[in-house]
């Protein structure tokens, strides 16, 4: 990794840190108020999920925390989101259905950080997103070759 990249990810690494301080306090209501929102706008994926969702808002907000709290070395997260875009994958995610969490996410963390979700903090949490999910759908593509070799 060149000095650039590592000093560009530990400049968005702080300003991640310092919008999800600014939203801590209502962590759970936003995790929520996102399920609503991508089931709203795309009904579709809701038969995929659990009829309760209690554990996966948790495990959603973790993978978030992780995410951030990581970001300063997101190489570190890569075999994790590799294994986690694979079993996304055996459950009939779709790089489609990426791009409509990535807009429900962007929409839900503007909503509750406000004047905090400047243009610099929404660039952060663009390219933080991108990284996941990119090394997701990598995970995934690998575990479905894995499968057909097998
Ligand atoms: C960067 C993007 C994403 C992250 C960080 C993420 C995170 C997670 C995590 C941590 C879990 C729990 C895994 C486990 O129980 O082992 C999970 C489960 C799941 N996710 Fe995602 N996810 C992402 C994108 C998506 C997308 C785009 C969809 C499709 C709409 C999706 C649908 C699901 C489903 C269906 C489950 C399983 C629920 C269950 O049956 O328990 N996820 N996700």
């Amino acid at each position: 990794m060149t000095e650039e990249t590592s000093s560009s990810h530990a400049a968005d690494a702080k300003l991640l840190e310092a919008s999800l301080e600014v939203v801590a306090d209502r962590a759970n209501e936003l995790i929520a108020s996102f399920y609503d929102r991508l089931f709203t706008e795309y009904p579709g994926v809701r038969p995929m999920f659990p009829a309760s969702m209690d554990a996966q808002h948790d495990k959603l907000l973790g993978a978030i925390v992780a995410l951030v709290t990581n970001y300063e070395n997101p190489e570190a997260l890569r075999p994790t989101l590799e294994t986690l875009g694979a079993k996304h994958d055996s459950w009939g995610v779709l790089p489609e259905h990426y791009t409509a969490v990535a807009g429900c996410l962007l929409a839900t963390l503007r909503d509750f950080a406000g004047d905090a979700f400047t243009p610099e903090v929404e660039g952060a949490w663009v390219r933080a997103y991108t990284f996941a999910a990119g090394t997701m759908m990598q995970g995934a593509a690998v575990g479905a070759s894995e499968t057909r070799a097998a």
